[in-house]
């Protein structure tokens, strides 16, 4: 069997506000689950806390999450994030507004518009060098021991 990511927990100011938005992109549906609120996306799910359950932390870390989808789909994530008035940005550090197409697919990352925190939609998952990463930006954070494309 190989090893997946079934479950994570995301802390948050409002967890049926941030599951809501969360379900909208990605076409799933938020449910109660105990103190959490579910959002199943692909096999894996989302579990939102509001940070006042949490009492190990008293701020929110930024969580880093991507997901992998069709073109089609991505087109109707893009309409959506007009209709919530959310920017797409090409890069990680929201430098440039748009769609970037880093690995033969299309992504963007955002803000969530509940707590900051940073999801990525992709049309293909990572494999090799991201196409800028000449240009400067991010190189540092890239794994200097991975196999070039
Ligand atoms: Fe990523």
């Amino acid at each position: 069997m190989a090893i997946s990511l079934n479950h994570t927990i995301v802390l948050t100011k409002d967890k049926w506000a941030a599951a809501n938005f969360l379900a909208d992109m990605v076409e799933s549906e938020a449910k109660a689950f105990g103190p959490f609120v579910r959002v199943l996306t692909g096999e894996t799910d989302i579990e939102f806390q509001n940070i006042e359950d949490n009492v190990a932390n008293d701020r929110i870390p930024t969580t880093h999450l991507a997901f992998l989808m069709s073109e089609d789909e991505l087109d109707v994530v893009l309409e959506k994030l007009k209709r919530h008035g959310v920017q797409p940005y090409q890069d990680m550090f929201y430098d440039e507004p748009g769609v970037n197409n880093l690995y033969g697919g299309r992504g963007c990352y955002i803000h969530d518009p509940v707590d900051g925190h940073q999801w990525e939609f992709i049309t293909a998952p990572y494999s090799g060098k991201p196409a800028h990463q000449e240009k400067g930006g991010w190189k540092d954070f890239v794994d200097p021991t991975a196999v070039d494309a």
